[in-house]
């Protein structure tokens, strides 16, 4: 008999060969470098056609050499619909243009954004469809690399009573607890963003389950004792960081976009390179609400 760990062959499942590019995966189940698209022109039908479908069964893309300005950087972010917008640029706290998040690591930093399991901004109702990286300095030591968790794969390992229970509830996603708690900003007049999401979600294309609890912005479950509450998030904060097979890990280098699905991956920007600097910008793409399963 299979053991429990080799059931789930996620690669028999995905797209490996493409007409407009090539793909390399970097794990089975989650990930792949694309070579051959150019980001910085419009994407014809067959290559935008190729690109949803890798998106889709990939979850995390990786383009490496592209020569991006700004403008070309979100009309690609474009083509996946609406650019959102970080709550933090209320506050004046990360950049000028509404639209672009910058990304920036030196020695004087006193934290760097997204070093912690998370999915970008769940505690707005609408989170981000996806966000786009495209880093152009990266530590002359070497690391700054980022972790991807594939959170359909994280639901599929759990047990069918555990998935059961969580398939009921609903967590609060506060932007209090990284906004706040962990970079110390003050809050936008009226505070950040708190919102209610299924603890189960499904993606909206690939129809599968996710499990959507991150440690960055969830704070407990509804209805549950908070003694519950917390064992329980622990207990899958755990699982997502400490089961090795649901991650993939990008190793960036100037010029690298990487483009994630949020709607089913989380990250976890590595701080490994102190005290060397790292740079880049992000744009994120509006979603829809996460649905219920
Ligand atoms: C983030 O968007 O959370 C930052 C990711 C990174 O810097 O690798």
């Amino acid at each position: 008999m299979l053991a429990e760990t080799q059931k789930h062959a996620e690669s028999a499942r995905k797209q490996l060969q493409f007409a407009s590019f090539d793909l390399k995966t970097l794990t089975p189940h989650m990930g792949a470098e694309i070579h051959g698209l150019d980001l910085s022109k419009p994407l014809d039908e067959h290559q935008s056609r190729d690109l949803d479908a890798a998106f889709r069964d990939w979850m995390v893309l990786v383009f490496r050499d592209q020569e991006l300005n700004r403008e070309q950087h979100k009309a690609f972010g474009r083509r996946f619909g609406k650019l959102h917008s970080h709550p933090m640029h209320k506050v004046g706290l990360r950049g000028d243009d509404p639209e672009i998040l910058p990304v920036v690591t030196t020695a004087d930093s006193p934290y760097t954004a997204g070093d912690g399991w998370h999915t970008d901004v769940t505690c707005d109702a609408i989170p981000p469809l996806g966000s786009i990286l495209y880093l152009s300095e990266m530590p002359e030591s070497g690391g700054g690399d980022t972790l991807f968790a594939n959170m359909a794969l994280a639901y599929e390992l759990l047990s069918p009573p555990i998935q059961q229970f969580l398939g009921g509830l609903n967590a609060v996603h506060d932007g209090a607890k990284p906004y706040i708690g962990a970079y110390k900003s003050e809050p936008p007049e009226g505070g950040y963003p708190t919102s209610e999401h299924p603890v189960i979600t499904r993606h909206p294309e690939s129809g599968a389950r996710v499990l959507y609890v991150n440690s960055g912005f969830t704070t407990h479950l509804c209805g549950l004792a908070s003694h519950e509450s917390s064992s329980l998030l622990s207990m899958l904060f755990d699982h997502i960081a400490n089961t090795p097979r649901i991650h993939c890990r990008v190793r960036w280098e100037p010029k690298t976009v990487t483009l994630w699905d949020n709607r089913c991956t989380q990250h976890h920007a590595i701080w490994d390179y102190y005290p060397h600097s790292r740079r880049g910008e992000r744009v994120s793409v509006c979603g829809e609400e996460p649905p219920r399963i």
